[in-house]
């Protein structure tokens, strides 16, 4: 270890250390938050090892019977710190103007005034980790190198599940930028001070500065907070990074779906924070659809290129999957369930006597008495949910057994279709395509979601939720919208887009739809259209399968009622529907894309003439 006098505390850097642009950065920061000392994160096995071994003995982690569970561990988080904190995030861009009307701003100077004095000492008494990484395969020209000084453990062994991580990432950075990332969990430690096993900070700042890629985190230790290769980088940031440099950045999974003839289709799909990306990136095909099959690329984000040949290429920037534990089962999620076999890092789930996990969904039957995740006694009966409804596993993508053989291509997949989605228990139909590029871009705009667990706050409540990108988009949502719209016009043969629901109800709360593996009927359709195959009836919202268009062999208790209730269009709700996109296009006027107001007034026009209800059986299917 050769010493430096940058830092005033004389911390050291490892040989394998040469960029000084490098170097210079993380002693400035070590200066100023002033840690114990600083670890230099090789994302060795050995490392990963240690550090796991040092939050058992701190507490931060239970090591889960290794008959069970083997190399898993257990993470408990502070209560107060368990989702995302969507009204302590900023978009800190130097103009107001650019960072627009759906994310928080504050001036980048005084952001900076702010965090700085948060930040000050934020590390006294403990180790900063530096820990290099690439969002994609390592040196694919897709892939972007970010690396994250943070004080929490916890941070740099899920950032080796998620990210490539470690020595390797810095061989290929050379002396090249890179994506700054700080982060503190913000709870110094007083000299003999107690460490917590989850120490964190009321005080939370999630802060992105588009013109400089950096990106400044304080208080939260938990998920998207806290990992900040993923929404902060791989999203926030990389969408700023995609609109200067004609590419994509999109909260999507992609997955490929293989024929019984070998035809192979690549599809991506948004749909927001726990809302069946990880369920749908990995579906098993269900009785019907022998010799089908569905592989898997990614579950929450895409990043895609146009190619030299006009086609769209996507690949995933991550390595690992950060997935929603509660719900997943064998019965919903076979391949999720066998990829957190082992390896795997469980946050704020349920223990069993016997050393597993447990939670809400995984089992028809709960085990008769468990460890919940605030480190209770819990039995069946006594009311409480075992697990937190955000609570989520870490595990590596190489795990699933539908990973699929192109998903470290550095060239991406070629992308034919766009499927768009929220949970929606009333008003939208089960699916519809839109009837070309730049009216998809205004239905994935004005696509509505119930909010749910994954972000702190109110549960269940309609918003709307542009490409599922609110809380994600790094600029200005009305200038995203027209960046879509650019992208299409340069492609020769654009994918198709399509909107689905699998959360629509009966007026007795039952969901209409069985979804999960018999989502495929729907995916078919999609590939099918998208390869210009499949008849469809256009009604006022986009062209829709009838009935006979779909595969229904094998699937029991659905009749052709079932379906038309499940695609029937009620007028006088629609017009409520778009007075919801009125109410965001007036948000955004400034720079709203003008054909929107357009798309608006046909839709408006098309729903009027409409019967009442607009019902698929009419039209003799
Ligand atoms: P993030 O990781 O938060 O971005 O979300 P995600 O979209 O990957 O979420 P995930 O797949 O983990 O969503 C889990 C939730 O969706 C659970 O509540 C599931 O029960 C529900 N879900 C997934 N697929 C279906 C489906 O086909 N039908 C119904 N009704 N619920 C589903
Ligand atoms: C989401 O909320 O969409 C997630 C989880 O994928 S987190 O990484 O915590 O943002
Ligand atoms: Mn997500």
């Amino acid at each position: 270890m050769a010493a430096t006098a940058t830092s005033s505390r004389n911390y050291s850097v490892p040989d394998w250390v040469t960029s000084k642009r490098l170097i210079d950065w993380v002693m400035s920061v070590a200066d100023h938050c002033e840690p114990e000392d600083i670890c230099w994160c090789d994302g060795s096995q050995e490392e990963y090892d240690r550090l796991c071994q040092q939050m058992v003995d701190a507490g931060t982690f239970i090591k889960l019977n290794p008959a069970k569970r083997p190399n898993s561990y257990l993470a408990r988080s502070d209560p107060n710190d368990v989702a995302r904190v969507e009204d302590r995030t900023f978009i800190c861009s130097v103009s107001k103007k650019d960072a627009g009307p759906t994310n928080n701003w504050m001036d980048p100077i005084e952001m900076k005034k702010v965090m700085l004095k948060h930040y000050k000492g934020c590390m006294r008494g403990r180790t900063m980790y530096v820990v290099p990484f690439s969002m994609g395969p390592l040196g694919s020209t897709i892939a972007h190198i970010g690396v994250e000084l943070t004080d929490s453990p916890y941070v740099v062994v899920n950032m080796r599940i998620m990210t490539r991580m470690g020595k390797k990432v810095l061989d290929v950075l050379g002396n090249g930028k890179f994506v700054r990332c700080l982060h503190s969990v913000g709870a110094p430690l007083e000299p003999g001070q107690q460490d917590i096993p989850w120490p964190c900070s009321d005080v939370k700042f999630i802060t992105h500065f588009p013109e400089e890629r950096l990106i400044w985190s304080y208080g939260s230790g938990y998920g998207g907070n806290a990992l900040l290769g993923k929404k902060c980088f791989a999203l926030r940031i990389a969408s700023t990074m995609a609109r200067d440099q004609g590419w994509l950045a999109e909260h999507m999974l992609i997955l490929g779906v293989e024929k019984p003839d070998g035809e192979k289709t690549y599809v991506a799909a948004a749909f927001p924070s726990a809302c069946g990306k990880t369920n749908f990136a990995m579906i098993i095909p269900p009785a019907g659809f022998e010799g089908w099959k569905v592989t898997t690329v990614g579950d929450d984000i895409a990043w895609i290129k146009p190619g030299a040949d006009g086609k769209l290429y996507a690949i995933n920037p991550e390595a690992g999957f950060f997935g929603v534990a509660p719900g997943t089962s064998y019965d919903s999620n076979p391949n999720a369930m066998d990829s957190i076999r082992e390896n795997t890092i469980f946050t704020n789930v349920a223990l069993t006597d016997d050393g597993d996990v447990w939670w809400e969904g995984m089992t028809k039957e709960a085990p008769g008495h468990l460890i919940d995740w605030r480190g209770e006694d819990w039995t069946p009966d006594c009311g409480r949910p075992s697990s937190h409804p955000n609570s989520r596993f870490t595990a590596p993508a190489s795990q699933c057994p539908s990973i699929d053989p192109n998903w470290e291509n550095p060239e991406g997949v070629p992308i034919s279709a766009f499927i768009f989605g929220g949970r929606r228990k009333t008003t939208v139909p089960l699916v519809y395509q839109s009837f070309n590029w730049s009216f998809g871009v205004y239905l994935a705009a004005t696509i509505g979601s119930e909010t749910t667990a994954a972000a702190a706050g109110a549960v269940g409540q309609v918003r709307r939720d542009p490409f599922a990108m609110l809380p994600f988009c790094g600029y200005h949502m009305a200038d995203y919208f027209n960046h879509w719209l650019e992208m299409g016009r340069k492609l020769p043969d654009p994918p198709r887009i399509f909107c689905v629901n699998w959360f629509r109800q009966d007026d007795n709360g039952k969901y209409l739809w069985p979804g999960y593996s018999q989502n495929m009927r729907v995916l078919q359709w999609v590939i099918d259209r998208s390869r210009g195959r499949a008849e469809a009836i256009e009604s006022p919202l986009g062209w829709m399968p009838r009935y006979s268009s779909l595969n229904w062999d094998g699937m029991e208790g659905f009749c052709r009622d079932d379906f038309h209730d499940l695609m029937a269009v009620d007028s006088q709700m629609w017009k409520r529907e778009i007075l919801g996109h009125s109410e965001l296009f007036e948000k955004l006027y400034d720079k709203l894309p003008k054909e929107f107001l357009f798309m608006k007034e046909l839709t408006l026009s098309a729903v009027w003439r409409s019967p009442e209800t607009w019902k698929l059986e009419s039209f003799n299917s």
